[in-house]
């Protein structure tokens, strides 16, 4: 089966189990009510799970599910993940040693010796009988529930709709839990309180039988072995095999930073990465979803196994070159070389601090604001060129402010342009909204400063800002001592060609579209206009924006 194939599989089996999770939770939460409501609520519940259809659908989802979750383990070839991929995986192979008594001590025995799962029967074991029991079954609803949930966000987060949802989804996933304990309790409460009246727990157990109690321990430890031998095996199987592999058949995967790492046949490149605990984006957790673990592959390339049709997929929707593949996806045979593009957090933060790794430049979303004086030519002729570095320098000193305090980094000053970068460590979305701020604060300064030069300047001093959000690699660039971060590519030359479209406008500021949405600034009070721009075939959405004061929000 494909591996697409496999992650359709276990989605499924993982909606039917949180289906069933979160009507069996509600079910518990009526609890609050009464015993006699959580009977009650228990007949419809039955109804819905308690017919052949669901139950093969139920089973086979949860034995479907393991299965795929000890065959995940197994092709896993590092266990180096990161933090929230630990957390599933331990809390997915905890789930069955909690679940087996339950499964066996309830609906097992009912279909076998008729043995009644009632509320008042369980509630009484787990309150009464054998509180321990109790305990574990809380941990384990929590656990089952947090493992469900977290597959569900993992699943969904790449969709355009779900941060929007992430409000609702959140309280959900807080209220079920906390309903279905507090329901829990209330009934243990009122079995408790039963319990006492003689007579009762002897009614609330009139099925089970000595036979009926021997069997169920007995499957129970049967099921468990089989369990704790299935867990074994896979581990014992990943240790044979990489025996083997490191043994007799590895490769290595050559870094930018030139560090080679050898693992053996059968590791992703991410895999080779975590391995060697190289910083390596991987968003959606090597599932081959998000494209940020793409690398270039700058030797070997032609020695890869081909593409898959799915990371085909994922390579087409993010425009990427042939030279580029999904360190995710891609196992290779031979020694290659690759560029990871986009910079994993950490390896970000370190782009920044040593400028070490970033030689090679790392690509990711960047937004970038251009900034140039007006009629700044005229000026320098008319005046002493001393003249002109006064007022240059006092120019920098208002701009850069205003883009340092905004949160930017100002890059580039350049004759009487600027450059500068947002969203670098903040991400677009943060950047986008920095910018905006810094374009607002840019213009102010810059009629501040015009303003107390009135006597000495023919006409006030004007600024004109385009702004743009979009991939670009940033690193830095330059020769010895003379590096500096920058960014490079084509949101880069959008920008630029912004920032010159303000002379057409006779505007403060031109802004794509992308960067009003990313801001999440609304924008239906300024004209709209498509500039197209050379090597492009689509224009470029902007707005216009005719004085930055006016621009609110953002
Ligand atoms: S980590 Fe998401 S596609 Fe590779």
């Amino acid at each position: 089966m494909s591996a697409h194939g496999v992650r359709i599989l276990r989605v499924t089996c993982g909606l039917i189990l949180l289906t069933y999770l979160t009507t069996h939770f509600l079910n518990h939460a009526l609890g609050i009510v009464s015993l006699d409501a959580m009977e009650r609520g228990r007949v419809w519940f039955l109804l819905l799970w308690r017919n052949p259809l669901a139950t093969v659908a139920l089973y086979s989802a949860l034995i479907t599910h393991g299965l795929l979750g000890l065959w995940a383990l197994y092709r896993r070839r590092t266990l180096r993940m990161p933090p929230w991929e630990a957390t599933q995986l331990v809390l997915g192979l905890t789930i069955p040693v909690l679940l087996i008594a339950h499964i066996v001590g309830n609906r097992l025995l009912h279909e076998l010796y008729d043995v009644t799962d009632s509320y008042a029967r369980i509630l009484s074991i787990y309150w009464v009988a054998m509180p321990w029991r109790g305990a574990s079954q809380t941990a384990l609803l929590l656990i089952a529930w947090i493992h469900g949930c977290m597959g569900l966000h993992f699943w969904l987060r790449f969709r355009p709709w779900y941060p929007r949802a992430t409000a609702w989804f959140t309280g959900i996933a807080v209220a079920i839990p906390v309903l279905a304990l507090a329901g829990f309790v209330q009934g243990g409460i009122e079995v408790t309180e039963l319990a006492r009246i003689p007579g009762w727990t002897a009614t609330a157990f009139r099925t089970d039988t000595p036979a009926s109690r021997a069997a169920g321990a007995r499957i129970s430890e049967t099921i468990m072995t089989v369990y704790g031998g299935l867990v074994a095996l896979t581990i014992g199987m990943r240790g044979v095999r990489s025996a083997y592999l490191r043994r007799w058949r590895s490769f290595g995967v050559r870094y930018p930073d030139g560090r080679t790492v050898t693992v053996p046949i059968g590791f992703t490149v991410l895999e080779a990465s975590r391995h060697a605990a190289i910083p390596h984006a991987s968003v959606c957790g090597g599932r081959g979803r998000c494209s940020t673990c793409r690398v270039r592959v700058t030797r070997g390339l032609e020695a890869l196994p081909a593409a898959t049709e799915a990371e085909r997929r994922v390579l087409r929707r993010v425009g990427a070159p042939p030279d580029v593949r999904l360190a995710c996806q891609v196992r290779p045979r031979q020694e290659l070389e690759v560029i990871p593009l986009l910079a994993a957090r950490d390896a970000l933060a370190t782009v920044l601090a040593d400028g070490g790794h970033a030689r090679q430049g790392v690509e990711q979303e960047v937004v970038v604001l251009f900034a140039d004086l007006r009629g700044f030519t005229r000026l320098a002729e008319q005046r002493l060129p001393y003249d002109v570095v006064y007022v240059l320098n006092r120019y920098f000193e208002a701009v850069g402010i205003a883009i340092e305090r905004a949160g930017g980094i100002a890059n580039q000053f350049t004759g009487d342009g600027v450059m500068a970068l947002f969203g670098v460590e903040t991400g677009p979305e943060v950047g986008c909204r920095q910018a905006l701020a810094a374009a607002r604060a840019m213009v102010r300064g810059v009629e501040a400063l015009s303003a107390e030069l009135t006597g000495d300047l023919a006409q006030p001093l004007r600024l004109g800002i385009g702004i743009h959000v979009g991939h670009a690699v940033v690193g830095r660039m330059g020769y010895r001592d003379s590096t500096y971060f920058t960014a490079v590519g084509d949101t880069v030359h959008v920008a630029a060609r912004l920032e010159q479209a303000t002379k057409d406008y006779a505007c403060d500021l031109v802004i794509s579209e992308d960067v009003a949405t990313r801001a999440a600034l609304d924008v239906s009070g300024f004209p709209r206009h498509e500039i197209a721009l050379r090597n492009r075939a689509e224009p470029v959405a902007v707005r216009v924006v005719e004085r930055a004061a006016n621009l609110t929000g953002g």
